[in-house]
């Protein structure tokens, strides 16, 4: 057995290799500015990054002329956010998003608050469902926004975005989701969804790192996005800067990849963790955060009672790679704000082992992970807290 097993997959995913593979030629052979339309190296490059175009467009139901490349999902979030609402500032200034968030929209909101728009934070109920009746009652005159995740990164929770993005729609109120979890993992169609917005990233989807896109509905009343860098007028004019060709290509195989392989991937991940879920519920004081009925097939969030939560973290990351939350907030160290959204004392939330179970993911993975869970709670239950 190789350690430590790595169950951290809503932190990262490694490339796929035929990812790796079609991305090679982009460094050196084909290494042209797609930017450059007079000679052929150019030109090479630009069909690149516009096959890539359609391969993340296929993935989520849109129109390649849709889709704008970024560095990562954070840009594509701060794009969205900071730059249609910019526009929209003689209409209203009041935006709806959620209390369980990932960081890079409610930081994001924070630094739009400060510039003068209201923010409302949604809360959460205990399972981490938001009431659509209370996102109803909030809107008002003055709200021009609702951005709410499609898939929770820590719990693993699937939000109802469609009727959410009905209830804004039918206002006249602009609706962005944040799917970094759920796109390649489940089935994502923004236009089934009814969505104007969407970011997603490739290092959660067997793509590389620093690549991502932002989902910008054309249809009509098209939406109006301020950009947030400018120089050269790349995509569109609307994200500047030379195209991360390599970055862009590995996207775009790893979105075609992901549409072929998922529906297996989620039957194959739901029935390991599933198992993994189980077993570690029968752990005196386990229980599980989130609802069981609505979220990804390979995520389960649980929380132990009973056992200082960082010694407790730290015996676990010797053989298995897990986080108590995001990979942000372990560099915060602070308690998860989602499961405190949810309703968790701050002890608890400490306690809390987030697995997100991947492609390589084993039935043996799982089950050396069952037992050294089950042992390392059972040795350091409260009275023996160094596990001795
Ligand atoms: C839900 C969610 N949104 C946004 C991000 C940020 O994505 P990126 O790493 O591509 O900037 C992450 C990554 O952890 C995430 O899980």
């Amino acid at each position: 057995m190789k350690y430590p097993i790595y169950l951290d997959y809503n932190a990262t995913t490694p490339c796929h290799p035929a990812v790796v593979e079609e991305m090679l030629p982009f460094f050196s052979e084909h290494f042209g500015n797609p930017s450059s339309g007079q000679h052929p190296f150019g030109w090479v490059a630009e069909e690149a990054v516009e096959v890539a175009r359609e391969q993340v467009a296929g993935l989520i139901g849109a129109a390649p002329k849709e889709i704008i490349f970024t560095s990562g999902a954070t840009e594509a979030i701060n794009l969205a956010l900071r730059g249609a609402v910019a526009g929209l500032k003689s209409k209203g200034n009041h935006l709806i998003t959620l209390e369980t968030e990932h960081k890079a929209v409610l930081d994001t909101m924070q630094v739009l608050e400060k510039q003068g728009f209201e923010v409302t934070y949604l809360p959460v109920q205990t399972d981490g469902a938001v009431s659509l009746n209370l996102l109803k009652k909030t809107i008002k005159a003055e709200t021009i926004l609702v951005a709410a995740m499609l898939a929770n990164n820590e719990t693993g929770y699937l939000h109802p975005v469609k009727e959410m993005a009905a209830i804004a729609r039918e206002r006249g109120i602009l609706f962005f989701t944040d799917a970094v979890q759920a796109v390649g993992k489940i089935p994502v169609d923004v236009k089934a969804l009814g969505i104007d917005m969407l970011a997603l990233s490739g290092h959660k989807m067997y793509g590389p790192k620093g690549v991502g896109a932002l989902y910008l509905r054309k249809s009509k009343p098209g939406i109006g996005l301020d950009s947030q860098i400018t120089g050269g007028g790349q995509e569109t004019g609307r994200r500047s800067g030379t195209l991360n060709v390599p970055g862009i290509v590995g996207l775009g195989k790893a979105a075609e990849i992901a549409r072929q392989e998922f529906p297996t991937d989620a039957l194959k991940l739901a029935e390991l963790r599933d198992k993994l879920e189980k077993e570690l519920l029968s752990i005196e004081g386990a229980h599980l955060n989130g609802s069981s009925d609505s979220r990804l097939p390979h995520v389960c969030n649980i929380s132990f009672r009973g056992v200082s939560g960082k010694p407790f973290l730290i015996r676990i990351n010797k053989h298995l790679a897990v986080s108590s939350g995001s990979a942000c907030s372990s560099i915060t160290d602070k308690p998860s704000h989602v499961l405190r959204a949810m309703g968790l004392d701050s002890e608890t939330a400490v306690a809390t082992l987030r697995l997100s179970l991947g492609k390589s993911t084993t039935e043996k993975d799982v089950d050396v992970a069952i037992d050294f869970i089950t042992e390392t709670h059972q040795k350091m239950k409260k009275g023996n807290p160094s596990g001795i």
